[in-house]
């Protein structure tokens, strides 16, 4: 088998969908690995690292998309401007390939349809299921993890207080106080990096199950008072909360954040919109000089006056609402992603051919396109409305 990995061509977006680590354990799997040229230079992978894992590096991305069986991408197939080509375009019958398709995504139907009647295969790593033989395979946890992280740490930069407590020849500096509102992957990552930062931690979430995990990062939580029944429902994921508990919550909110220095919104329910927590009154009524990063922001933001994909200062609020923060901290990003998809391609691949079982659960799950058709349900359902 032939794995291709194209440069991503997003704009901005400097992760790879392989290390020289993982080409070296597909080359040594068996399979013959193309790179283009300066797919990893943007995440510190050099190409000579790539040549020396066993790649063969391809100049062309129209060459590598025609040689490959199975194409490895972090962001979904787009138009490649220098060639005047949509990457789909490069592709052929019996391809497959494996990225973040977000095929329910109604932008992105046009490019599913394209992608089925073109023939290939196409996998997507956002329907990786949440079980825990997946997990290692699971990139959207990986990324929520870097988003967690990174988030605190531009809120740091942009905060015009210190985080931690300081002793100082003139007197005592109090700890900042962050609030997480929401305690997926990606707000237990930012508790803990607020922490590690010395940071006065405080967690607000829907699921009793979150505020547990919260509790036992050290974070003090705020009650919303939304009974388990309303706000849990199947599988343990959040509910989309009815306006009258919205309303609710942002009253305890309105309450608590006026003494916050940071507020990391990443509260979320699966297959919605972003819920608005953070009104503008909200926002006027926090410190001059406190900081929002809001990584809700690509369903839609928690807070209704983000600016998506840029960063402003309202009311002395800076707010954030920059997008695609995995990409900001490519090197960990990237080794995260690329070890992902090597152990899915791992589990997928049978006698160094792909096998596609539809009766098993992690592959039914990511299969978007297939025999002409586009097979994934979420993605027909979407795109019958
Ligand atoms: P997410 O990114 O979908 O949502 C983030 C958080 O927002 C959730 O904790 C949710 O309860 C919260 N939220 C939703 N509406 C809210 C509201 N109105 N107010 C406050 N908070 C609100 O969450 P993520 O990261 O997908 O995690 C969800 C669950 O899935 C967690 O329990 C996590 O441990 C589990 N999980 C399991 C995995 C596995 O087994 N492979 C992998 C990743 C997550």
């Amino acid at each position: 088998m032939i794995i291709g990995i194209p440069r991503e061509i997003m704009r901005g977006e400097a992760r790879v969908a392989a290390t020289p680590e993982t080409v070296k354990k597909f080359v040594n799997d068996g399979m013959k690995v193309l790179v283009e040229n300066g797919a990893g230079v943007q995440s510190h992978f050099y190409d000579e690292q790539y040549v020396e894992a066993g790649a063969e590096m391809v100049t062309d991305p129209r060459e590598l998309f025609r040689r490959a069986n199975l194409i490895l991408k972090v962001k979904e197939p787009l138009f490649n401007e220098a060639l005047g080509k949509h990457e789909v375009d490069m592709m052929h019958q019996g391809q497959y390939l494996i990225t973040f398709i977000h095929p329910a995504s109604p932008v992105n139907h046009d490019m599913v349809r394209r992608l089925a009647s073109t023939g290939v295969i196409s996998l997507t790593l956002d329907g990786i299921p949440r079980i825990s033989r997946a997990q290692n395979m699971d990139a959207l946890t990986s990324m929520s993890t870097c988003a967690g992280y990174k988030g605190i740490i531009m809120a740091a930069n942009d905060l015009s207080f210190f985080i931690p407590q300081m002793f100082t020849a003139v007197g005592m500096l109090k700890p900042a106080n962050v609030l997480v509102i929401g305690v997926g992957v990606a707000g237990l990552q930012a508790l803990a990096t607020a922490k590690r930062l010395g940071a006065i931690t405080h967690a607000m979430d829907i699921r009793p199950a979150a505020c547990e995990q919260a509790k036992s990062l050290g974070a003090k939580v705020i009650e919303t008072g939304v009974p388990p029944e309303i706000a849990v429902g199947q599988g343990g994921y959040a509910n989309k909360l009815p306006e009258e508990w919205l309303e609710k919550e942002r009253e305890v909110l309105r309450g608590v954040i006026k003494d916050m220095d940071i507020l990391f919104l990443s509260a979320l329910v699966p297959g919605k919109v972003a819920p608005i927590l953070v009104t503008e009154d909200m926002v006027k009524e926090m410190k001059n000089g406190s900081v929002i990063v809001d990584i809700s922001i690509d369903q839609g933001g928690n807070c209704e006056i983000t600016p998506p994909g840029t960063k402003e200062v309202k009311h002395n609020v800076t707010l954030c609402g920059i997008k695609n923060i995995p990409g900001l901290i490519p090197t960990s990003s990237t080794w995260m992603f690329a070890n992902n998809v090597y152990n899915l391609v791992k589990y997928l691949v049978r006698d160094g051919e792909m096998v596609l079982d539809e009766n098993d659960e992690i592959t039914r799950s990511i299969l978007v396109t297939r025999d002409g058709e586009v097979v994934h349900e979420g993605t027909r359902e979407a795109m019958l409305n």
